[in-house]
């Protein structure tokens, strides 16, 4: 998704102030309460993520204290508050993966990758997502989707940073995924 920067990477604060006046007037400030997490996801939608100028803008907007949006922020974990790697790592922490082994693969990506779930590596290349739900593809276990669309299945650790190593290098994954 194209999302709004200038040209030179900075951001674009404008459309989200266009958003903002066009659609979230209120009257009180009971109704700026209730609109602070529909304008932090439209600022998501904007930038992939809310980045602080944005939480700033929002707090203006609706007459609040940024702290305040940052607390929503942070409750609800499909806020992003730092921005997204370039690949995102759904990995799932079900059942039949944990009984598979999908413990592991977190301690490989915590211990040699550097991130636990929400969290970017300091590259920027991965963002790491895990869910305790079932992925639904439990033949694969464990597995992790790739980029909300490519499952990497039957992962042992040393397959994983397979996988990974060749996502950062750009190669593609569908050869490396077991359901072919
Ligand atoms: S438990 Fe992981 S895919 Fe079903």
């Amino acid at each position: 998704m194209a999302h709004a920067t200038h040209t030179d990477g900075e951001l674009d604060l404008e459309p989200l102030k266009r958003i903002l006046e066009r659609d979230f007037r209120y009257d009180t400030h009971q109704d700026a309460e209730e609109l602070i997490l529909g304008a932090c996801q439209e600022a998501q939608n904007l930038y992939g993520w809310v980045p602080q100028p944005a939480a700033q803008v929002i707090a203006d907007h609706l007459g609040v204290s940024v702290n305040r949006v940052y607390s929503l922020l942070t409750f609800y974990a499909d806020f992003r508050t730092e921005p997204p790697g370039k690949h995102f790592l759904l990995l799932c922490h079900g059942t039949a993966c944990y009984v598979m082994g999908s413990q592991r693969l977190i301690a490989t990506l915590r211990d040699e990758y550097g991130i636990t779930n929400g969290e970017v590596t300091r590259d920027g290349e991965l963002t790491l997502q895990v869910v305790n739900g079932c992925l639904g593809v439990c033949d694969l276990a464990p597995v992790i989707q790739v980029d909300h669309h490519t499952y990497c299945g039957r992962l042992t650790p040393d397959r994983l940073r397979e996988t990974l190593e060749a996502l950062k290098r750009g190669e593609p994954l569908e050869e490396r995924n077991e359901t072919d």
